[in-house]
């Protein structure tokens, strides 16, 4: 006999402003089971969560149950009701600890006379980070965290909400993992299997196919607002998933390497310190991809930032062919080096104005004529490129933050490469993107690096590292602890060297 999902989603319809994202989507999940959900940017998933969540309200025609009983959105009190949602943007606030974030939303942790004990709460954070194999400080402020620190917040914050243990309980995660090295995102799945085991009934968004093979049960696919197929783990492939997502097969993933030899250096890095950061020197050359990788917090973050950020100034530690950079933005402008930041909502993106504007702000007195702005100029630039690269929607008017992240980042992209840039520091710069979107993405950074630019990746996807860089740095505790040549570039050579982390250190 089935056994009764504990939650069951019944033609979940959405439309906003007359588009349709979602259509009729059928989906239930049972106590006990992974399911994924997966698709292209764009194609629904988060909205799907968001109307679970009581973000969104449905359009008419909606069901939804849980543990068979019949539910009106939004859902009250969903704590009581065992239901525990992680949205992509992670909704923390930053300007409050670690362990106020988690304790906020949980209700506090109450010693002597039902007073918030701070002491209790940040045990349980450390107790619980502790299980991930992390070090998280509980009285660090959100703001200073890491992309993958918050992450963990936001996993330890939902797990918490739920209470260890407890059964027939619902979590969604929409793409926790998008910000995690390998290795951590293992212990996080760890514990998302042992949670199923005990009853629990895990949502799991994620666009990287190979852990959605290795630790769904079974997996759903969205294409265009549309539930396309259900299919069970174990009997499916990467290549069908991903073929039922597009609608086509995607063919050879990642661009072949053009090996170059005797290029002149374009960046140069000497004796980098500051902060997390020590000692750090390497240089690329006109046509090289390097990869900087490591476990998260080793300093590879950071490096982005002290190059091009404006976190501090540089006294001749940087230079762009033979130019010093001062670690200004104004600086690493001038000399040509662009920064994808990891952090696009904050640092890359102008939320408020359309997906047009985002693109042209750093050019846009190319489209000026005297005082006045050729407006029809401007949107034909901005059609046309988000067409090279595929944006979806095309709607060039439309507000950046209503495009989905992958959509966001194609946009940034295009920013970036519209102005030739020299060096090109790419921070987690497929973080949350659909496979063919992460093919395109990665032929436009081979194709720049083949016009002669130096690409630094700082990223955690030790198999985007190996398949794209030619060279490989690996980071330890702030330092450069292994250099990968060419020959030597391999997958499971940049996780082993990742992880030889002392077991003293990890555990202090
Ligand atoms: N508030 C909104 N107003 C108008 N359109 C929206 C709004 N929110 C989302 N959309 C549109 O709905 C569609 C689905 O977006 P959604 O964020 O659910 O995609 P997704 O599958 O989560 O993508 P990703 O993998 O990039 O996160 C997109 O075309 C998006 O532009
Ligand atoms: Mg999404």
């Amino acid at each position: 006999m089935m056994k009764s999902p504990a939650v069951s989603l019944k033609n979940v319809s959405k439309t906003f402003d007359g588009v349709t994202v979602l259509q009729d989507v059928d989906l239930a999940i049972l106590p006990g089971e992974i399911h994924g959900l997966v698709g292209e940017n764009g194609s629904g998933k988060s909205t799907l969560v968001k109307i679970l969540g009581g973000v969104y309200t449905p359009d008419r025609g909606t069901e939804i149950a849980l543990r068979g009983e019949p539910v009106t959105l939004p859902v009250r009190d969903p704590q009581r009701n065992g239901l525990a949602i992680i949205h992509q943007d992670l909704a923390l606030v930053e300007e409050m600890s670690v362990a106020d974030n988690i304790g906020v939303s949980t209700g506090f942790e109450r010693g002597l006379m039902s007073l918030i004990s701070k002491r209790r709460e940040r045990r349980i954070v450390l107790r619980l980070a502790q299980t991930f194999g992390l070090k998280l400080n509980p009285n660090q402020m959100v703001g200073e965290l890491s992309p993958s620190e918050r992450s963990v917040v936001a996993i330890l914050r939902a797990l918490r909400l739920l209470g260890e243990g407890t059964t027939g309980n619902v979590i969604v995660l929409d793409e926790p993992t998008a910000a995690l090295p390998r290795g951590e995102s293992i212990k996080l799945l760890e514990m998302l299997r042992t949670m199923a085991s005990n009853g629990t009934a895990v949502l799991y968004i994620s666009h990287r196919m190979n852990e959605v093979l290795d630790v769904c049960d079974r997996i759903s696919v969205l294409r265009s607002g549309k539930l396309v197929a259900t299919r069970e783990a174990s009997v499916t492939t990467q290549a069908e998933i991903v073929a039922l997502m597009l609608g086509y097969e995607l063919g050879e993933f990642y661009p072949k390497k053009h090996v170059r030899t005797n290029e002149a250096v374009r960046l140069e890095v000497r004796n980098l310190t500051y902060g997390g950061v020590s000692d750090v020197s390497f240089a690329a050359h006109q046509g090289e991809i390097v990869g900087i990788t490591g476990l998260a917090g080793m300093g590879q973050d950071d490096i982005p930032y002290l190059l091009a950020g404006g976190r501090t100034r540089l006294k001749d530690q940087v230079r762009v062919d033979g130019q010093s950079v001062d670690g200004s933005p104004t600086s690493a402008k001038r000399a040509g080096m662009e920064l994808v930041p990891g952090n696009r909502l904050r640092d890359a993106l102008w939320l408020e104005a359309t997906a047009t504007e985002n693109l042209t702000l750093p050019f846009l007195r190319t489209f000026r004529r005297g005082p006045l702005l050729r407006s029809r100029a401007e949107t034909a630039f901005a059609v046309q490129e988000m067409h090279r690269y595929d944006v979806r929607p095309r709607s060039p008017r439309l507000q950046i933050a209503k495009f989905s992240g992958g959509n966001q980042q194609k946009i940034i992209m295009a920013r970036t490469m519209h102005q030739n840039p020299r060096v090109i520091l790419l921070h987690e710069p497929t973080q949350g993107v659909d496979a063919g979107a992460k093919k395109e993405i990665l032929s436009l950074v081979r194709q720049a690096a083949d016009n002669g630019a130096a690409v630094i990746v700082f990223s955690s996807d030790s198999e985007e590292v190996a398949q794209l860089c030619h060279r490989v740095l690996v980071m330890r505790y702030g330092s450069v602890s292994a250099e990968l040549s060419p020959g030597e570039v391999a997958e499971d050579r940049i996780v082993s060297l990742s992880q030889r982390v002392s077991a003293v250190r990890r555990a202090s």
